[in-house]
């Protein structure tokens, strides 16, 4: 079973819910999400929706794993679901004004990362990406043991940013939020060649 099917029920509890200070972090985002102009947005792996509610303007829910989005959906009741495996994205071009992803970004590997900028730039007038931060202020990706509540483990691919990078992986643009752990980065899509 996929991680994060398996890891949905207890997402919030074991990341933005957990006491270890991801609450303050949670503040710091909901509050860089409300300087947004409300705009029709779509949310990539929206996991339990979380974040989306904080989303201004109607949101568009999108992940992989449809135990995720169920949870989403009870959060955002009337949002848009889309059942999807990104970096390809299943949407007509300039459907939304605002194309977002929180913490999948960092996750994905090899070319998926720069196919998903290109893929939200595609649906989008904008992208906003919020992924976290290189505790030591260094780029580093490779594989993490992430353990579940019952005690089983499971491998995932993860990437820790500078501010930097994920500029300029975005191709330039402004910074949202710069820590506590996590940034918010900001670019427009530019007209497809
Ligand atoms: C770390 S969670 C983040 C959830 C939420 N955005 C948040 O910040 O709380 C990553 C989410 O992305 C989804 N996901 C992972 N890889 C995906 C992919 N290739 N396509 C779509 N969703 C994916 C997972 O199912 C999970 O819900």
């Amino acid at each position: 079973m996929d991680y994060y099917e398996k890891r949905s029920a207890e997402y919030d509890q074991t990341s933005w819910d957990h006491p270890d200070g991801e609450t303050r972090v949670a503040e710091a985002v909901r509050t860089a999400l409300a300087s947004l102009s409300p705009a029709p947005t779509l949310d990539i792996g929206c996991g339990t929706g979380y974040v989306s509610r904080w989303l201004p303007g109607q949101v568009t829910l999108l992940d992989a794993s449809t135990a995720m989005l169920s949870i989403a959906a009870r959060r955002l009741p009337g949002a848009r679901l889309v059942n999807a495996r990104v970096p390809s994205l299943p949407l007509a071009s300039r459907t939304f004004g605002r194309a977002f992803a929180a913490n999948l970004y960092g996750h994905l590997t090899s070319a998926a990362p720069a196919e998903l900028v290109r893929e939200m730039r595609r649906v989008a007038d904008e992208i906003v990406i919020l992924d976290q931060l290189a505790g030591d202020g260094r780029f580093r990706e490779g594989p993490e043991e992430r353990e579940l509540l019952d005690g089983s483990t499971m491998t995932v691919h993860k990437r820790y940013f500078t501010v930097p990078q994920l500029l300029s992986e975005v191709g330039g643009g402004d910074v949202l939020m710069n820590g506590p752990a996590f940034a918010i980065v900001r670019a427009t899509s530019q007209p497809p060649k």
